[in-house]
């Protein structure tokens, strides 16, 4: 979620991801820190376990394609609290109020997650100065205080001082936020989390890199100065980041240029463009759920999913064969090409007797266009504010090996460790946008007979899913 836009609050509860800050010293190689994702649905780690035994219970199933969050300590001795991983903000704050949400599940989760006491902390400073955070669903009015925060247990990787937010009042907020957007002499006067981990010398540079993982896969990989080596295929593409002057809101965020959309199938080599998908600026944002294109082009999308218009909610009922489906909804960038699985790109619920009802993650926004978790976890992508840069490359997940990202590190010749998951001698969708083809519409891929979809599922009541669909839509808030 952004300055603008954010991931709903309810929409966590029961699906959700959990990224644990666990860095230890086998962990820490060179100046970079790795934080596996750790899906702690079956297996919670013994820390997160033990305070919210109620928490396995809230977490009824295995997605874990609705958010991402960071294990962090605050205080000495260390409070540990589970913060939302956010590209599209960039203040870090605590504590949520639980008793202002709207539903118990969410409550639950809430109080799950852990909460911080400024007054057992022996290094605590309240700054007195406060601020409100207003989102189109809900808000969090928060105190600036100093504290060390860590990312784990250990005090050699605590950062010392860090200022952020103790909520005093928030409205459908069910977790604190760490926001990983641009911060000092940008869209702060205070050095936030990134800042701080650069001017202290735990990272050489101010950059980040996340694999979201795939939807069924039990971790992904947060990496701060560094990247993983082993989490894509081919080469990083490096594309500018906007300068606000050219983005669409004219704020400092990570937009960049997508050049078009398109669907292909390496089975029938053949490729489609969507005519509504030229040229579109974009941000990133892990902290949306769902990624937001105009509607135009949303619906056109939809149409091949077998959806038509949006429902009541805004979302788009798909049919659940299409997961099945072995066609890539395709993202051409300048030089290099995100293919996401149509599988990734269908969100099932288990709307109880065994049925199964599929979302499309995408959704129709005039307003904002963003890539959020529904495309992101099919790309590799390097988040660099010391070049002003994002570097891209198609997520593949084939072991780990974390290389330090320094101030002179060659991206251009840095390769994955991975090879590519699809042949990558189908056609490539820009290439109907280079020699000006109109789109085909070439084979029908309309929705089949037999919608009964064998991936996993979650299995939440109806109250649930009206919940997520209806908050899992990017929020918007002005501050
Ligand atoms: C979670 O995933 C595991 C392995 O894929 C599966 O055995 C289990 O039944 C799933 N649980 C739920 C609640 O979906
Ligand atoms: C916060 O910590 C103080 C000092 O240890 C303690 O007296 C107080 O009860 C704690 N508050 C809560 C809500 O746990
Ligand atoms: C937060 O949102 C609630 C509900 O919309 C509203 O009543 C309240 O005034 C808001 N608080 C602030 C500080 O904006
Ligand atoms: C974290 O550190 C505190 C204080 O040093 C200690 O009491 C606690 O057991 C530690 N937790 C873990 C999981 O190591
Ligand atoms: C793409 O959009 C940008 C900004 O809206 C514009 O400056 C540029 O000329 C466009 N490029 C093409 C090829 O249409």
């Amino acid at each position: 979620m952004w300055p603008t836009m954010r991931t709903s609050t309810a929409a966590l509860f029961g699906l959700l991801a959990i990224v644990t800050a666990h860095v230890d010293n086998k962990n820490r190689q060179g100046r970079q820190l790795v934080f596996p994702i750790v899906r702690s649905i079956e297996q919670p780690t013994p820390e997160y376990a033990r305070p919210s035994r109620r928490l396995e219970s809230v977490i009824v199933a295995n997605r874990s394609d609705i958010a991402y969050y960071a294990r962090l300590t605050f205080g000495t001795p260390p409070q540990p609290q589970f913060v939302l991983l956010d590209t599209g903000s960039y203040e870090l704050w605590v504590n949520p109020d639980c008793t202002a949400l709207n539903n118990e599940l969410d409550a639950r989760f809430c109080q799950a997650l852990g909460r911080y006491n400024a007054s057992a902390s022996s290094t605590s400073l309240s700054l007195g100065e406060s601020k409100t955070l207003q989102y189109g669903i809900g808000n969090a009015t928060f105190v600036y205080h100093k504290d060390t925060v860590g990312v784990s247990n250990s005090t050699e990787l605590s950062l010392n001082n860090l200022q952020f937010g103790v909520a005093t009042e928030t409205e459908d907020a069910p977790s604190g936020i760490l926001g990983l957007g641009y911060g000092k002499e940008v869209a702060t006067k205070y050095p936030t989390f990134i800042d701080q981990l650069a001017e202290q010398g735990t990272t050489s540079t101010k950059v980040f890199s996340i694999a979201l993982g795939g939807k069924e896969e039990e971790e992904g990989t947060l990496m701060f100065g560094g990247l993983d080596a082993g989490k894509f295929s081919g080469n990083l593409q490096t594309l500018p980041i906007l300068p606000p002057s050219q983005s669409p809101d004219q704020r400092p965020r990570y937009w960049i240029n997508l050049k078009a959309i398109g669907s292909s199938s390496e089975a029938s080599n053949e490729a489609k463009t969507y005519e509504e998908s030229r040229n579109l600026t974009v941000f990133l944002d892990t902290g949306s759920t769902m990624t937001l294109l105009p509607m135009a082009l949303a619906k056109r999308i939809a149409a091949d999913f077998g959806g038509s218009e949006p429902d009541d909610n805004g979302q788009f009922v798909v049919d659940c064969a299409m997961a099945q489906a072995e066609r890539t909804l395709d993202f051409a960038f300048d030089g290099t090409t995100i293919r996401v699985p149509y599988s990734e790109m269908i969100r099932e619920f288990g709307i109880g007797m065994g049925s199964v009802k599929c979302y499309l993650g995408v959704r129709g926004s005039d307003d904002f266009v963003l890539l959020g978790g529904s495309m992101l976890r099919s790309a590799y992508v390097v988040f660099d504010q010391t070049n002003n840069a994002i570097h891209l490359a198609q997520y593949v997940n084939c072991g780990s090996r974390a290389v330090e990202i320094t101030a002179d590190f060659d991206f251009k010749s840095t390769r994955g460790d991975c090879s590519p998951l699809l042949a990558t001698d189908r056609p490539e969708v820009t290439s109907a946008i280079v020699s000006g083809n109109t789109p085909t519409s070439s084979t029908a891929i309309g929705p089949s007979e037999s919608a009964v979809s064998s991936g996993s599922h979650s299995d939440i009541t109806f109250q649930g899913l009206w919940r997520i669909i209806a908050l899992a839509c990017a929020m918007i808030f002005l501050h």
